[in-house]
């Protein structure tokens, strides 16, 4: 039997809203034609930025947006994308395609089109290929209220500093950002970070790289020689794709299992990186910021290679319900993440179609919509008896879920049914709560492959799910198989 007993009046934990952050990178149809249309086109835009994929964006209250990369970061020269955007100069985009980048979406740019999310910008600045100097100017540009940096915003049309408090002081330095062991990056970091300063009212989050998937000794190295001088570290963790066949939309049950159940590793590294970091952070000071995590697919067939434009199926709004359950249960440590990335590439929110205004919103937009209620509000405790999904001769809990109260006591109880054949029957016994009302939501499809097109864009979305009485606490959920669901308690 599935059961979960939900305390509703115990847990003292806030889930921070920047775990449900984005990343945004000059890679493919991210920025260019994804977010940036510019000023001309004929696609509806607000000072260049397309106003489709922005009203979508902010129905899903995008808290951060992580930018400029990824591995584009650590190749990025800031200064190259501020001023008349015909003086810019252009560079070659070596990590993604080898495509000319005009570096007409720049600082301002960035800093509207956050504007226009009301959200907060988080900037990953260039510790591989660039100079201290360089990122402290940045840091200037952007924050001080006075002197040449902020002299030199002013004459690009912008008085006032802003507040940009989340800053990354490299990225995969471990890899695409300078190939470095633990030892020296924690050296570099230490020296890079020295001069991220505070400046004005502006106080910096400053996120160390942390380690690709399981290298627990990146996260002890950065932990012992840097965890003072650092407010995050930001681990990444792509979940890949299937076992035998890496297409986005036609796969089997043996790729559904594998996708789902290297989704749900991310419970493991986060504990056990997180038992590292508690052995010289014991107060949990330092947070883990998981920046870049999804699922990574085959490129669309005749698509560019280096520019990860991927289909999003029911598959990966279940990775996604799974892992922002993980991330609930874990914030007391997870403080933020990023999945990847926003628009047409890896696991986008959004994809647009190429010289057209046609959008389409993915299964994984979905998902982040229906849990959006949990940010900033207080996770629950909750204890889960889960039956296994058994494929061949491993298998997986077969559901998955967190809960949360926020400001006006409601409850939200996400829930993720990962067994694409059956029902699940789930007794779930509310306590310390008077429930008068439940409403639900829930997402899945007839086949596991179900996913939207340009032609055929709601296939997949959330539909009303009738929730049964609840008697004395207790009520019982019937989860359709491959399904997400989202119960609302008042
Ligand atoms: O998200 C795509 C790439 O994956 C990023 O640029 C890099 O940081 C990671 O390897």
């Amino acid at each position: 039997m599935n059961r979960l007993v939900i305390n509703a009046d115990l847990g003292n934990q806030r889930i921070s809203r920047h775990i449900y952050g984005h990343f945004a990178e000059h890679l493919g149809r991210c920025i260019y034609g994804g977010l940036w249309v510019g000023e001309d086109s004929l696609i509806p835009n607000l000072r260049g930025l397309r106003q489709d994929v922005v009203d979508a964006l902010r129905a899903i209250r995008v808290p951060n947006l992580r930018w400029p990369g990824g591995c584009f970061a650590d190749e990025y020269h800031w200064m190259d994308g501020i001023g008349a955007r015909a003086q810019r100069p252009a560079m070659l985009n070596t990590h993604w395609g080898g495509v000319v980048e005009t570096n007409h979406f720049g600082t301002h740019e960035y800093m509207d089109l956050c504007a226009q999310l009301d959200c907060e910008p988080y900037i990953c600045a260039n510790l591989g290929s660039g100079t201290v100097r360089e990122m402290q100017q940045w840091v200037e540009y952007l924050t001080a209220p006075a002197g040449p940096m902020a002299d030199l915003r002013r004459q690009h049309g912008r008085a006032e500093p802003w507040t940009v408090r989340m800053w990354g002081v490299g990225n995969e330095n471990w890899g695409c950002g300078g190939s470095m062991r633990p030892e020296y990056y924690a050296d570099e970091y230490r020296r890079y970070a020295t001069y991220c300063r505070n400046l004005g009212d502006n106080v910096l989050y400053r996120i160390a790289c942390g380690p690709s998937g399981a290298d627990y000794r990146w996260t002890r190295v950065l932990m012992r020689e840097a965890a003072g001088r650092m407010q995050a570290l930001a681990p990444h963790y792509y979940c890949g794709s299937g076992s035998s066949s890496r297409s986005a939309t036609d796969f089997a049950e043996e790729d559904w299992f594998y996708q789902l159940q290297r989704a749900l590793l991310m419970d493991e590294l986060i504990r056990r990186h997180g038992a590292i970091m508690d052995q010289y952070d014991p107060d949990r000071r330092v947070g883990m910021v998981i920046d870049e995590w999804g699922t990574w697919h085959a490129v669309e067939p005749g698509t560019h290679p280096g520019f990860l434009y991927q289909q999003n199926s029911l598959r990966d709004a279940l990775v996604a319900g799974a892992t922002l359950n993980i991330f609930n249960q874990h914030c007391d440590r997870v403080q933020g993440a990023n999945i990847a990335q926003t628009v047409n590439v890896l696991q986008a929110m959004v994809l647009t179609e190429e010289d057209s205004d046609r959008i389409l919103l993915t299964p994984t937009y979905h998902a982040f919509e229906m849990f959006k209620e949990h940010q900033d509000a207080m996770l629950v405790e909750t204890t889960l008896d889960s039956e296994d999904y058994a494929f061949g001769d491993a298998c997986i809990p077969a559901i998955n879920a967190s809960a949360s109260r926020n400001d006006a006591a409601q409850l939200l109880l996400t829930v993720c049914n990962m067994d694409p054949n059956g029902e699940r029957q789930l007794r779930c016994e509310v306590r310390g709560m008077t429930v008068n009302r439940l409403t639900g939501r829930v997402l899945t499809a007839a086949e596991m492959t179900a996913h939207n097109t340009f032609d055929d864009p709601h296939s997949v979305r959330p539909e009303a799910y009738i929730v049964p009485e609840i008697h004395h606490g207790t009520v019982k959920l019937m989860l359709p198989p491959r399904s997400v669901l989202a119960i609302k308690a008042e």
